[in-house]
């Protein structure tokens, strides 16, 4: 059995159980192209089964570096951009306290920090300041080996490091995480004699959290990889066997959010009421939006953290346009008890909560809250969750996989590739003169006045 559960009680005023039914057959036939490798893009299809066939040789291998870093780093620098850094940040930030970042670099386990997730120049800066003083390693993730991002981080960070340790020193502190064969990323790791790790032709960015992109540095963070791996396989085998959409909770979130969308429901937000779970919904964010948005269609993606964003995103909501639809992963059981005090003044008129716990507060706010929306003309589903652990965590990334892939072949796009991303690249090389580009930088600084 799975421990995640899909609730669709609070979409029932929007999706009825016929409407659904309606979708039985256009499913099945979808569910059959994923597992059949028949549809679109299903040369990029080798996440399916991935969870069930990673072997123990790999784990170990990985284990055994991650141990390797632990030994000799304070701090270990995750370098990427997409698919090749969202799944890492967002499991180990669901995994870890939520002041993990503000450590001293000196706890059980490496500091993971990010860079080549973006190009600011103080961003870049800092992190070199803050690298100073430190041991550290580089895990550096690039499935082309090409992207621009990662690569002037890289650039700056191995500089930064053969400066600190010397190049062969340094080197020896490099994991590259990358194509088996091809690349700029590859060829250097050959030539520098970086530790490397391959990333299977047949699986894409968004859907690599399972291959060494995601595994190596949440075993580096020291989590068990093993049980993530587990939690996924397990909801592999799951839905491969269960074969009714009532039943099957991939198939069902496809199904129901493309019934919404057919009737003007084009946003989905999802929303946490745990801090930790921010950057899983950015992790989501790209999976669906990269996947579903194309061919002039596709759900717009959009997340929220409450209840903070209850205080500024929570007017829009529950009065804006009504073209949203919100999934909430609800938390069932927090990590930690924390009770509200009695206070003899009750200034603040809380003591009618004295002795109740936070979640208790949270879970109220949270049902308040979707009772709220639902009647506000947001149909709310629920993602529940028992815990937050490693094995829930694989589960909860498969599902939301297999739930990508089944809802953009309903959607009739091709969920594996990403063809939009291209055009902001070519006006970029174009405006920094990258030799190949002369006729695109002609053209483009013609449309630019300064
Ligand atoms: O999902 C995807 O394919 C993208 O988000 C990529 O992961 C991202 O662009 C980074 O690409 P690469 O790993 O080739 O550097």
């Amino acid at each position: 059995m799975i421990q995640l559960k899909l609730k669709i009680d609070n979409a029932r005023g929007f999706v009825s159980d016929d409407e659904i039914k309606l979708f039985e057959s256009e499913s099945d036939l979808q569910r059959r192209k994923i597992y059949d490798k028949t549809g679109a893009g299903n040369d990029f299809l080798g996440w399916v089964d991935l969870p069930g066939q990673i072997d123990d040789s790999l784990i170990q291998g990985i284990e055994k570096d991650a141990a390797r870093i632990k030994s000799d780093s304070q701090v270990v620098v995750v370098v990427g951009i997409g698919g090749s850094y969202l799944g890492a940040r967002a499991i180990i930030d669901a995994l870890s306290g939520n002041f993990y970042q503000m450590q001293s670099a000196s706890g059980d386990h490496p500091l993971v920090v990010y860079a080549g997730q973006n190009i600011g120049e103080d961003y870049t800066a800092e992190l070199l300041d803050f690298l100073n003083d430190k041991d550290y390693s580089i895990i550096v993730i690039s499935k082309s080996g090409t992207t621009t991002e990662p690569a002037i981080a890289f650039r700056l960070l191995r500089k930064h490091l053969e400066e600190k340790y010397g190049e062969e020193k340094a080197s020896e502190r490099i994991y590259a995480i990358t194509d088996a064969s091809k690349g700029a990323l590859k060829t250097l790791a050959g030539n520098k004699s970086f530790k490397t790790y391959v990333i299977p032709d047949d699986v894409g960015g968004r859907y690599s959290v399972l291959t060494p992109v995601g595994l190596l540095p949440i075993a580096v963070a020291g989590f068990n990889i093993r049980e993530f791996v587990n939690g996924a396989r397990n909801m592999q085998e799951f839905l491969k066997g269960e074969e009714d959409l009532f039943k099957n909770p991939a198939l069902l979130y496809a199904v129901v959010r493309n019934i919404l969308y057919r009737k003007g429901k084009t946003t989905e937000i999802m929303a946490n009421y745990t801090p930790s779970m921010m950057y899983f919904t950015e992790w989501w964010k790209q999976l669906y939006g990269e996947s579903e948005g194309k061919d002039q269609k596709g759900i717009f993606p959009a997340g929220v953290n409450f209840t903070t964003d209850l205080h500024s995103m929570g007017q829009y909501i529950q009065d804006g346009i009504r073209n949203l639809f919100e999934t909430v992963v609800r938390l069932e059981n927090p990590k930690r008890i924390m009770e509200i005090p009695h206070d003899r003044d009750n200034l603040d008129g809380l003591n009618f909560l004295a002795g109740k716990r936070l979640s208790y507060v949270n879970k109220m706010a949270e049902t308040g809250t979707i009772l709220a929306h639902v009647d506000g003309e947001v149909p709310n589903l629920e993602i529940i969750l028992p815990e937050i652990n490693e094995n829930v965590l694989g589960e909860l990334v498969y599902f939301f996989e297999m739930g990508c892939a089944l809802s953009g072949y309903i959607l009739d796009v091709n969920p594996f590739d990403q063809p939009g991303v291209e055009a902001y690249k070519k006006n970029m090389f174009a405006l920094l003169e990258k030799p190949g580009f002369e006729d695109e930088t002609k053209e483009i600084k013609k449309r630019i006045k300064d």
